[in-house]
């Protein structure tokens, strides 16, 4: 079994992507760790709760940071909607997080579980960066980590230069990617090629008529609305399901190695700057394949 770690800003795409953890029989989740992000850490911890209620899996939740590092926290209600579930709420899990900080408990578990235990980074890598700086040593100890976050060699999402996980907390983003960790990254600009659902993968899931599936569909959308309104097609990028499809199996993934900065301010703050290198410490995924994300996709909602 893979010892998993998820830190989430849970919201409609990452309590997808939390279900495709939860439901993978490979995976041996031991915590969710939560983080401002798309929504308040508040919000983000009650929807991480609820979707392990959904899955009747009573994964151990922690919270983590309430706001970036060296700024303010902005959210994306805009989009996900002011509970983060496209105002499908509100809800009220009977799941209860646990007290200790999610920071402590990420250093804790991977202490006690040297080079065992992989982590994936779906919000803004605010909880991930003061692992890094509040025990150094476990840097070296954390089999694998993944991240969605960034454009790659796409645009920005929240700006024309930047995605929104590394727009919310530049500082904390360069910090991770520079910390000299190998980071398995699934960026936006693969998202948009690889990882949307448009209508008749919609009307695939709506086949499958259970409770978690209704969820899933209910939940985006508001987001749908939003890319109709703005975009006038009826599709939805879905990117954290996407990062969590190449975690579950990234046999058919390909990767550039790079280094990667994230510009901290000004107008292009949060952008990623990729400097492709064969000793690059990020491999960025750069082809996905598309039929094994929706067969994971679609597995895990039945
Ligand atoms: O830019 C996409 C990312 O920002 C996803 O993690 C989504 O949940 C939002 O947090
Ligand atoms: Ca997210």
């Amino acid at each position: 079994m893979r010892k998993i770690i998820i830190d989430t800003d849970t919201a409609t795409d990452d309590a997808i992507a939390i279900i495709m953890a939860l439901k993978n029989r490979n995976f041996d989740v031991k915590a969710i760790t939560t983080i401002a992000g798309n929504v308040d850490l508040d919000l983000a911890t009650i929807n991480a709760l609820y979707t392990c209620e959904l899955c009747n899996k009573n994964i151990p939740v922690y919270k983590g940071e309430n706001a970036p590092l060296n700024r303010k926290l902005e959210t994306s209600k805009f989009f996900h909607g002011k509970d983060g579930l496209g105002d499908t709420g509100p809800y009220y899990p009977s799941f209860q997080c646990k007290n200790e900080n999610a920071v402590d408990k990420i250093i804790s578990l991977i202490n006690d579980n040297p080079d065992e235990i992989e982590i994936i980074g779906i919000g803004p890598l605010t909880n991930i960066a003061k692992v890094l700086t509040k025990d150094p040593t476990v840097k070296n100890k954390i089999k694998k980590l993944y991240v969605m976050g960034g454009i790659g060699e796409g645009k920005g999402n929240i700006t024309e230069h930047a995605e929104f996980n590394f727009w919310v907390d530049p500082d904390a983003a360069d910090m991770v990617l520079n910390s000299g960790i190998e980071v398995h990254m699934v960026a936006w600009d693969t998202t948009q090629i690889y990882g949307y659902l448009d209508k008749d993968n919609f009307d695939e899931l709506e086949n499958i008529g259970t409770s978690i599936s209704k969820f899933a569909i209910d939940i985006q959308q508001r987001g749908l609305e939003y890319y109709k309104v703005k975009y006038k097609e009826h599709k939805i990028d879905l990117a954290d399901p996407l990062a969590m499809a190449v975690m579950i199996d990234d046999s058919k993934t390909e990767y550039k190695r790079c280094f990667i900065n994230v510009i901290l301010d000004g107008e292009e703050r949060g952008k990623d700057l990729v400097k492709f290198s064969k000793n690059g410490n990020i491999k960025l995924a750069s082809k996905i394949d598309r039929s094994k994300f929706l067969n994971i996709l679609k597995k895990s909602l039945v």
